[in-house]
């Protein structure tokens, strides 16, 4: 079953062209229109919708932390990411308006089915972006979008984690379809490169091997360090989520904006860094700020480790490691960016001897509180 691969985690991740295609599938239409007619909550329901509350564990809380970005900017509806862990214990405000959305895999995460049910207690609507067909969340959900990534059998979350955020990208447009913001234009532009985007996922994973060799040699370091910001910020997080749990490292997520608050006191000679560039296109404020960043910490020494788009030559003299993804919209990049952090974190746990598919002490899907 494994087609040849090693490792699930390895077949999983190659699938995620198929799996980002096969979600966007027979959702938008050829004048670049979304329909979720699946999406059981009327278009009147959702225009009155005057906040949105996404919860998650783990790798889904990540994908849902890029999501309130996208929701907010194309809506502009007020929208905040919670652990589902946490929500329900500090009596989250919520009402008939109120549009909670949870993202779950397996459909069966105790923490996130325990959320829902407290919000539709309060009188919210919920919506599940799911990809198990048929399992708990999406039932006692009043909706569902589901993602078509294929059974996921590694315990890491990978290719379930590039569905879930193409559903939320397609929940935010949708918002934005049926509500009729000032984004208006941007929206339909957006729906396609959002079609292109399986094309480009298939690139990065043509150009791996290099992250592999690097993720090889570091095989002997204790830490590992990631830095983003805006939708590179919980990127980063997942980068070191995905290394925490399969290579049994210290790694951790950072803002990059926060680096001056505290954890630039970690940076010493040699420590491995990850940086998560946004485009220099667009919000081209965030790429320089982000980039004397990168200054920063190699001048304390940090072996820097530059993720940055094709074409981005301002990072050059600062990479120690460069790796080129697709340029793409800033608001798409987690995409492709993903990507090679998945690879890093795999190939560094095979390096390490560490068992890929089945991390020590986790199960795929967490049933208990
Ligand atoms: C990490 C991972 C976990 C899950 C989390 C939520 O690779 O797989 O963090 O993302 O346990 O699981 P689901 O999405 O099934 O609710």
């Amino acid at each position: 079953e494994k087609d040849g691969y090693d490792y699930f985690m390895l077949k999983e991740i190659a699938e995620q062209p198929k799996a980002v295609a096969d979600t966007l599938l027979g959702r938008i239409d050829a004048s670049g229109t979304l329909s979720l007619d699946e999406v059981r909550i009327p278009a009147s329901v959702l225009r009155e919708v005057n906040k949105i509350v996404i919860v998650a564990c783990g790798t889904a809380f990540h994908a849902g932390m890029i999501a309130k970005y996208a929701i907010e900017h194309w809506t502009r509806i007020p929208c905040e990411t919670e652990l589902a862990s946490e929500f329900r214990y500090r009596d989250p405000i919520l009402d008939e308006r109120t549009l909670v959305v949870a993202i779950s895999q397996s459909g069966e995460t105790m923490d996130t089915l325990m959320a829902l049910r407290h919000a539709r207690e309060q009188g919210a609507r919920v919506l599940a972006i799911c990809n198990t067909n048929g399992s708990t969340i999406p039932r006692e959900s009043d909706a569902v979008l589901y993602t078509h990534a294929g059974p996921e059998v590694a315990v890491a979350s990978t290719k379930a984690f590039l569905t879930q955020l193409v559903a939320c990208y397609l929940v935010a447009l949708y918002l934005g379809q049926v509500r009729g913001t000032k984004w208006g234009d941007e929206i339909g532009s957006v729906v396609r490169e959002l079609s292109e985007i399986a094309v480009q996922v298939e690139q990065v994973l043509g150009t791996m091997e290099p992250v592999r060799e690097l993720a090889r040699s570091l095989a002997d370091k204790n830490t590992v360090l990631f830095l983003g910001r805006h939708v590179g910020y919980p990127v980063a997080m997942e980068g070191a989520l995905k290394l925490k749990e399969l290579a049994y490292m210290h790694a951790e997520g950072f803002a990059a904006g926060e680096l001056k608050h505290g954890p630039i006191a970690l940076i010493e000679q040699d420590l491995p860094v990850v940086v998560v560039v946004p485009s220099p296109r667009g919000r081209s404020v965030l790429h320089d700020k982000i980039v004397s960043n990168i200054q920063e910490i190699r001048a304390r020494g940090a072996r820097t480790i530059v993720i940055a788009e094709e074409g981005d030559e301002t990072v050059v003299p600062y990479a120690d490691h460069l790796v080129r993804i697709p340029a793409t919209p800033t608001l798409l990049q987690p995409l492709v960016a993903t990507v090679p952090l998945q690879v890093f974190a795999c190939e560094l746990a095979t390096a390490r001897g560490n068992e890929v598919d089945q991390p020590r002490n986790l199960a795929k899907s967490v049933t208990v509180e």
